[in-house]
């Protein structure tokens, strides 16, 4: 097996995930990486692991490169199973390892792993390890997206072992972000599924970090593509276009439909967006996948949701997608509710009291008694224009 080193001395030792299909609820149609790490100097370090059952892919790309028992410290950047699930084979492997965590990852990793004979030592912002002439520097970053996040960083490389951060989930033979093409669209697919609730602690977390003065000039993730020389500005600059919540000109659509009324309504106001000037993207929920609308839903100033009624209340698909949507906390959107009913409404005043409790500015709203007419048809295309003037308004 080839050795793939990223820099004199750090080598990935990471797992592909082929057969990914879905991460909690996240469809990953492109698999993942589980990212690992060795540094080797006088001393050596393993920078995070990999899943559990991807053990023997990551042993044996270490032991391409050392002796596993020579492993001096395991770096836990972050407790989730995805990089810990291996733990108890790599301490096995690695005896004599010293396992570096933050207080918070030492705590949470007994709720997960018989932790005994474990040497687990804590370290908090600022602390280092000297491997000889390379530092293993931390940064504590909680809630990013755990309570026991942190990154490392090695200042002699200028590199940044970033954990979940500036990560995609995607399966490639290669390594870097520049050899494989849209990788920025599967880092935004991925910040908007995983990290967007957090957004005001990640500008929080870039300040803090351009104040520490950290010079970098590679991020490796511990997820999917490895960010190097241009690479490194386009995605710090798309985590601050993100965290900040700037948005374009778009309106996403998402509805179901039982007998194509609240479809014939989604269409009018498609094009009713469309001839007020803004771009507008249409899913029907039951055939979209969640985590792509939710990545456009990311850069999106209007989002509008319909559905016609069901027992008195709106489609389950639509209360399914309401709930994921309100956990993400989109920030600055503006939007209404739509929908058909029979002989009694309800799904319309349901879907609005989601929107607003999801902190979505909504407008107005719009129903309409079993199919849309000429009307109501016209109804639902000047209710697009409505909402686009109020998406321009609260740009001023
Ligand atoms: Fe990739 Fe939060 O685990």
């Amino acid at each position: 097996m080839n050795k793939v080193e990223i820099k004199d001395g750090v080598y990935w030792v990471g797992a592909i995930d082929w057969n990914l299909r879905d991460f909690h609820g996240y469809a990953t149609p492109g698999g993942t990486t589980y990212n690992a790490y060795i540094v080797k100097d006088s001393k050596v370090a393993l920078v995070d692991t990999v899943k559990a059952g991807f053990f023997d892919e990551l042993r044996s790309r270490v032991e391409a490169i050392t002796d596993p028992g020579d492993i001096d410290y395991v770096i836990v950047n972050h407790v989730e199973p995805d990089h810990t699930g291996s733990l108890p084979r790599v301490m096995d492997a690695a005896p004599n390892a010293t396992m570096i965590a933050t207080e918070k990852g030492a705590e949470e990793l007994p709720m997960y792993y018989d932790c005994d004979g474990w040497n687990i030592r804590t370290v908090k912002t600022g602390d280092t390890i000297s491997l000889g002439e390379k530092t293993l520097s931390f940064v504590e970053t909680p809630m990013l997206h755990w309570p026991d996040n942190m990154v490392t960083y090695i200042p002699e490389d200028r590199l940044l072992l970033s954990n979940d951060a500036f990560g995609q989930h995607i399966a490639e033979s290669k390594r870097y972000a520049d050899e494989v093409p849209e990788i920025l669209d599967e880092a935004a697919i991925y910040y908007a599924n995983i990290l967007m609730p957090f957004s005001p602690l990640i500008t929080k977390t870039l300040q803090k970090i351009g104040e520490m003065g950290l010079e970098i000039d590679m991020i490796a993730p511990s997820h999917g593509m490895i960010w190097r020389d241009s690479g490194v500005s386009d995605i710090l600059n798309a985590y601050r276009r993100w965290s900040s919540g700037e948005s374009n000109d778009t309106a996403i659509i998402v509805y179901d439909t039982m007998w194509g009324s609240t479809e014939k309504m989604a269409l009018a106001i498609a094009q009713g967006i469309i001839d007020a000037g803004f771009e507008v993207k249409v899913y029907h929920l039951r055939k979209s996948e969640w985590s792509t609308i939710i990545r456009e839903i990311l850069e999106a100033k209007i989002i509008l949701v319909g559905s016609p009624t069901i027992n008195n209340g709106m489609f389950p698909s639509v209360g399914g997608f309401l709930t994921y949507l309100r956990g993400l906390r989109p920030k600055g959107k503006v939007g209404f509710a739509f929908g058909s009913y029979g002989w009694a409404g309800g799904a319309v005043k349901a879907i609005t009291g989601e929107l607003e409790k999801t902190g979505v500015r909504v407008v107005d709203s719009i129903s309409v008694k079993f199919v849309p007419g000429v009307d109501d048809l016209a109804a639902c295309a000047k209710l697009a224009g409505k909402v686009v003037d109020a998406a321009e308004m609260q740009e001023r």
